[in-house]
């Protein structure tokens, strides 16, 4: 089985996408949405704003922290594979007066989003399903659909290097999750997936080497004693 096959990661989420939102808010006590209010006010949100991209939106979990702290009317794309989770999405769309939201069911890694077009880049727990070399890929897109001086901002869970931290953090990922999943909603195997995936992915050091290489400047940021990895940044103006 190729884990980072689109197809696979596709399936996956569509077959979570009923109970995605309450087993990650349940089994995170409250983190996840703790980490993506710190992703969203990574943006500096005073600068001229009209357009953004969330990049493998799920159900619009970042949507709400976008519309408190950005300061102007913009427009919002959400881009998910997933047609389910595009579809649980759709019900929020006119949920947040300051944020015009369309979503487009795509793979980001191969997207026809226009050619420096964004403002910012927001992405939040969607880079452990990519290999590197699809991380490499997704640096591309990233510079390719930033405009000059546009600011990104992405979250991921991550592997704590301190053995202290990571030993139980892991456990709890690998194990005690699809337990959570299982108990609450019925669903084990699907959030098993996750824990594998985090392991692999480690933390955002990869993708910042790519995204360097694609000229952007880029800061790498620890949360919560990198139990979570980020990257922000910008594309030179
Ligand atoms: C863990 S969820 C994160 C959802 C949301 N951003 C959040 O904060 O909870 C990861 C999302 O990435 C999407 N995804 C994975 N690979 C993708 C790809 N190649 N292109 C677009 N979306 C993708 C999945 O369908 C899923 O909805």
């Amino acid at each position: 089985m190729d884990i980072y096959n689109e197809q696979f990661v596709e399936g996956l989420f569509n077959s979570m996408s009923k109970t995605y939102g309450r087993v990650n808010y349940l089994s995170s006590f409250g983190f996840t949405e703790r980490w993506r209010r710190q992703c969203v006010q990574a943006i500096k949100w005073d600068e001229v704003i009209q357009n953004g991209f969330d990049l493998m939106s799920g159900k619009g979990e970042t949507w709400n922290l976008i519309n408190k702290a950005c300061t102007q009317d913009h427009t919002l794309t959400g881009v998910d594979i997933s047609l389910e989770m595009i579809k649980s999405a759709n019900q929020k769309l006119h949920w947040y007066p300051r944020l015009k939201i369309g979503t487009k069911q795509a793979n980001v890694l191969q997207n026809d989003l226009e050619s420096e077009s964004a403002d910012y880049i927001i992405s939040s727990f969607g880079l452990k399903t990519f290999s590197p070399t699809q991380l490499e890929q997704l640096a591309k897109e990233v510079s390719r659909i930033l405009k000059p001086h546009g600011q990104f901002s992405f979250i991921e869970v991550a592997e704590p290097k301190l053995l202290l931290l990571k030993i139980p953090f892991m456990f709890y990922l690998k194990y005690l999750i699809p337990i959570i999943g299982k108990l609450f909603m019925g669903n084990s195997m699907d959030y098993k997936m996750l824990g594998i995936y985090c392991q692999k992915f480690k933390d955002c050091s990869i993708f910042k080497a790519f995204l360097e290489r694609e000229g952007l400047e880029v800061q790498q940021k620890r949360y919560f004693f990198g139990c979570a990895s980020g990257v922000v940044g910008r594309k030179k103006a």
